[in-house]
């Protein structure tokens, strides 16, 4: 484990890519082949869990990310659930400024060789480019996920990783059901938004990590900020394809999301 920020402003790389790392692949990254799937892809993919929120619409004491859902604190069930994965080489989790240096001790409830700590921003695309800095040299594909996403299954990620293998950004998402109507001020009714074509965008989302970190360095040198990493790609232009999602990956934005997740925690997927 290590940190980055200001808890240990100079440590940086050089703990990520500890002889640890190493021995799961010591196959330098440039003699790896890029066949989708091989097994000499295992170990190539790096996460990033944005963790580093205020929860301001949940509000109270605790910060959402860390409340107890379905047994657990709801940012340990993300980094189990990845860290379940052979072809997962690390996770890091972006935290607030003031827990980096003291994370909550349930957090090394984990594989701790394959966590990595990193430093929020003021947005989420600043805390997803702070962990994008620290992901080791071996990943090849990037995980970008919402620790307020407790419930992610294995299938899922599947698909996301597969996509991503395949050159292209990948959105977990589910289609749009309700008929849609954009409303003015007075919410009266305007129109009617054809709804065939749209999704409902979830995480995680997979990148190949060239694109993702040159999406994320223009952002910020033009100080784009956006809610998901799938729109700083399209912005570039780059293609992004939607892989079905789950209703279990909600995620919790209000305090009434926490009996809903539970809910959908305790029934079969
Ligand atoms: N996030 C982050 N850094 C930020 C803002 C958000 O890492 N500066 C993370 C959150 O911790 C969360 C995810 O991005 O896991 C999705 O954000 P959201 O659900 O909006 O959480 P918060 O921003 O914490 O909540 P709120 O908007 O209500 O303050
Ligand atoms: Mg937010």
């Amino acid at each position: 484990m290590s940190t980055h920020g200001q808890a240990e402003p100079e440590e940086h790389h050089g703990d990520s890519r500890a002889p640890g790392n190493f021995a799961r692949d010591a196959t330098p990254p440039e003699l790896r082949p890029d066949t989708p799937g091989s097994d000499e892809s295992v170990g190539d993919v790096g996460v990033v869990i944005v963790a580093a929120g205020s929860g301001s619409r949940v509000g109270g004491g605790e910060l959402k990310q860390f409340r107890w859902v379905g047994g657990k604190p709801m940012l340990l069930h993300s980094v189990q659930m990845f860290q379940r994965r052979p072809d997962v080489a690390m996770v890091v989790c972006v935290l607030p400024k003031a827990f980096v240096g003291d994370p909550p001790p349930w957090l090394f409830q984990c594989d701790t060789d394959r966590l990595l700590i990193s430093v929020g921003g003021r947005e989420r695309t600043e805390s997803v480019a702070n962990g994008l800095e620290d992901l080791p040299d071996e990943v090849n594909i990037v995980l970008v996920h919402d620790a307020a996403r407790p419930f992610v299954s294995d299938a899922m990620i599947d698909r996301v990783v597969a996509e991503a293998r395949r050159g292209h950004g990948a959105v977990a998402a589910l289609p749009v059901v309700d008929t849609l109507k954009e409303v003015d001020e007075t919410r009266r009714v305007v129109r009617t938004v054809e709804r065939a074509r749209l999704w409902r965008a979830q995480t995680p989302q997979g990148f190949p990590r060239d694109l993702i970190e040159r999406a994320h360095a223009q952002a910020r040198l033009e100080h784009v900020s956006t809610t998901d990493d799938a729109a700083l790609f399209e912005r570039l232009g780059l293609p992004v394809v939607v892989v079905q999602g789950s209703e279990r990956a909600m995620k919790i934005t209000d305090e009434e999301d926490f009996p809903r997740a539970e809910a959908l925690y305790a029934t079969p997927e």
